[in-house]
């Protein structure tokens, strides 16, 4: 889109979830329906911005106005964020696997009877908010999200100086909120010099307001 607040500001935009491979036909992964990081790329690309959407795999398809660019791993996802750099604003909302397996197996790992399940080692993976928050071409904004089931406020806050982010938006994802793979969100935006609570709203309300948000810290 040419026209609109973000026009002319580049923006790169993760969704989805990470596959970790453990053979051709196994993974590790988180939840995620990506619901509400396509959403934010769509209403990015509303007001103007040229967005990259690196996405997981999901389900839902892909949003109008956006380029997107699909990976499986976390390695991946990060090659692809940095790829896309320079930005004006990267929102990084994908739900990264934590670890991936050491060394994936080339072929199926086989079901033998009566042997003992194989073990599974873990190698920490990349964290790419944090990689982008300390980079030498970092985005004007950087922003993260928080999936937390407690001490929602200091867990986000904690996080928004380790990952030298700009913002961070926690949401509460315990079993009892329905948010996790649902189309409503409640968030809590911490920036350096405060907090504030969002009433619940669509993932799409989150999105248009948290797009409103950036075009104003850009014209800044
Ligand atoms: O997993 P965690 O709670 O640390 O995630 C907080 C933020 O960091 C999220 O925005 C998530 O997209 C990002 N993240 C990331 N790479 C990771 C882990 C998290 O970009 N490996």
């Amino acid at each position: 889109g040419a026209a609109g607040p973000l026009a002319g500001r580049r923006a790169i935009v993760t969704s989805g979830p990470t596959h970790e491979p453990i053979d051709p036909v196994r993974y590790i992964a988180n939840r995620s329906s990506g619901k509400q990081g396509h959403a934010i790329a769509a209403a990015l690309a509303r007001l103007g911005a040229e967005v990259t959407l690196i996405s997981g795999p999901v389900t839902i398809p892909d949003p109008a106005g956006v380029r997107v660019i699909r990976v499986e791993r976390a390695e991946e996802m990060r090659d692809a964020v940095a790829a896309a750099l320079p930005v004006d604003v990267a929102v990084m909302v994908a739900a990264v696997a934590d670890w991936r397996v050491a060394s994936t197996a080339g072929n199926k790992i086989k079901k033998r009877p009566g042997e003992a399940p194989p073990p599974l080692q873990l190698a920490e993976n990349p964290d790419i908010l944090k990689t982008i928050g300390h980079h030498r071409s970092r985005p004007r904004l950087v922003i993260g999200f928080a999936a937390e089931t407690e001490n929602v406020a200091e867990n986000g806050r904690a996080k928004l100086d380790r990952k030298g982010a700009d913002y961070i938006l926690a949401n509460d994802v315990s079993p009892k909120t329905g948010v996790m793979g649902g189309d409503r969100n409640r968030v809590k935006l911490i920036g350096r010099d405060g907090a504030e609570d969002w009433p619940e709203m669509s993932k799409d309300e989150v999105a248009e307001k948290l797009a409103a948000l950036i075009a104003v810290k850009l014209s800044a």
